[in-house]
């Protein structure tokens, strides 16, 4: 079976082929980093435009690169909650037209869930149950992956997501978005013990995620004793930028980690799987990979697969389908991710 992915939940065009169940033949991505640079945040309106223009040319790349025509498509899937309402709305009636054109199955994909299996592509001996920590800039969780059909959450963020505070605290810094990977390049070359910004736990939820006040530490930090800089101020610092961004990086791996291993032990399984932009990050890899106890494998999927993209879509919809649900021509599409019970 092969199966056609769309993503278009935030800023990326994703469209990606999956042979089932595993397969990927291609998977292709069109970021919109400069569309919304100068407003230092991603722009709900301007992102689903570019959707609009992209969708179509970026579903026909990835259908070319696979080598297969919409013909030899066997189904659409597509990433129909949670994400950008408007955004969501473009790739999900471009799914819908393309179902017609084929006359193939249509199924919409919750896009986590698609983060926390995306690593089954590319580890062929990984398989349910496993742990999965997804970290990318609109969540933090972590999720008990029982079987294809039962997906559920043991914590989440109560506040900020964890790439989102990597995001603001690169605006901070001076630095340019996407900020995770400008943060955490700045991170190599510091002192990740020169501050101690705080590890925030959440109240009688022990594997929730805290990260506003993290990231306001490190505001006041640069804004000096008292809040006296108006505006951070490179000079003024006793220590450099670079062991900022170090300390803040450390704060947020050790918060991800402290969590991820305590649900581990919790359940006692075997495999834990890092999905989602923040799983890019080399500190989070190394500190869970030393951290991992013996017997916990942990699973990175490469960085194609952690960022937002298609061809996860299309697992998880493969996924979906396998257990004979498809949707129907009138799928909606969701913000939050809750609603009626979907497939
Ligand atoms: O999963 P993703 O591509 O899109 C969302 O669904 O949000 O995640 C993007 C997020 C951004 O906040 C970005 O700053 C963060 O992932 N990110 C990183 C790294 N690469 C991307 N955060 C920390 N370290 C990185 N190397
Ligand atoms: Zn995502």
């Amino acid at each position: 079976m092969l199966v056609l992915g769309i993503d278009t939940s935030c800023d990326d065009t994703a469209a990606g082929v999956l042979r089932a169940p595993r397969e990927i033949l291609s998977n292709e991505v069109a970021t919109q980093y400069d569309l919304h640079a100068a407003f230092g945040g991603v722009v709900p309106e301007i992102a689903s435009r570019a959707h609009t223009e992209r969708v179509t040319l970026v579903v026909e790349r990835a259908l070319k690169e696979a080598g297969v025509s919409l013909g030899e498509i066997d189904a659409i899937a597509v990433t129909n909650r949670p994400g950008l309402i408007g955004s969501l709305m473009v790739g999900v009636a471009a799914a819908k037209s393309l179902a017609i054109a084929a006359d193939i199955p249509l199924v919409g994909v919750h896009h986590i869930e698609a983060h926390c299996v995306a690593a089954l592509a590319e580890h062929d001996d990984l398989d349910y149950p496993f742990l999965a920590l997804v970290a990318s800039g609109g969540h933090t969780a972590l999720y008990h992956c029982k079987d294809p059909g039962t997906i559920e959450v043991l914590g989440q963020t109560i506040d900020d997501a964890a790439g989102e505070c990597f995001d603001k605290v690169a605006k901070m810094l001076g630095l340019p978005q996407p900020g995770g990977p400008a943060v955490s390049k700045l991170a190599e070359g510091g002192n990740p013990k020169a501050v101690r910004f705080p590890r925030a736990r959440v109240k009688d939820d022990p594997l929730a995620f805290s990260f506003s006040g993290l990231k306001t530490s490190v505001l006041y930090y640069l804004k000096g004793p008292g809040g006296k800089r108006e505006q951070p101020d490179r000079e003024d610092l006793e220590i450099s930028y670079a062991d900022v961004a170090a300390s803040f990086e450390q704060a947020v791996v050790d918060v991800l980690v402290d969590r991820s291993l305590k649900a581990a032990a919790q359940l006692g399984v075997t495999e834990l799987v890092v999905g989602g932009g923040v799983a890019a990050n080399r500190r989070l890899r190394s500190d869970l990979a030393e951290g991992a106890p013996q017997g916990l494998n942990i699973r990175f999927p490469s960085m194609a697969l952690c960022a937002d993209n298609g061809a996860m879509i299309a697992l998880r919809g493969a996924e979906v389908l396998q257990r004979g649900l498809t949707d129907t021509l009138d799928l909606d599409v969701s913000a939050t991710g809750e609603g009626p019970p979907l497939p």
